[in-house]
């Protein structure tokens, strides 16, 4: 049912610093910081050779990655996403399994114009999931 790892989501506090590491240290490409203004987070996109790196950094007052730094103030990793087909048959087959999905349990248009929807991590081995209609 879910198909390839779209990217690996890390939490940061400060993004400039994060893509400098990534650029400089590690010697990755690096997109430009993206202000998600609907999502409460500004983005970097790394792209791998086999797939992606997400940083993330609260944007605004009721960032929904705030509590998440509050509890790892060093960063760290905030979700997976795995690409799925249909997102909507995989969502109904995940609740009808007892799954949660979070927010008003609709697809939103996330960092790539693309629907995702997000599964809570007391479901899924204490991991953060992300689905992407790829
Ligand atoms: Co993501």
């Amino acid at each position: 049912m879910i198909g390839r790892l779209n990217h690996v989501a890390i939490a940061v506090r400060d993004i400039a610093s994060a893509s400098k590491l990534y650029r400089d240290t590690l010697g990755a490409d690096v997109s430009a910081a993206e202000p998600q203004a609907e999502h409460g987070v500004t983005t970097v996109f790394i792209t791998l050779p086999n797939t992606k790196i997400e940083l993330l950094e609260p944007l605004g007052a009721n960032s929904p990655i705030a509590k998440f730094l509050d509890r790892n103030p060093d960063g760290g990793i905030h979700h997976v996403c795995y690409e799925v087909d249909d997102i909507i048959a995989v969502r109904d087959r995940l609740k009808a399994d007892g799954a949660r999905v979070l927010g008003n349990g609709e697809p939103k248009i996330g960092a790539h114009g693309k629907r995702v929807l997000f599964l809570h991590p007391k479901d899924f081995l204490g991991t953060l999931v992300e689905l992407e209609e790829a």
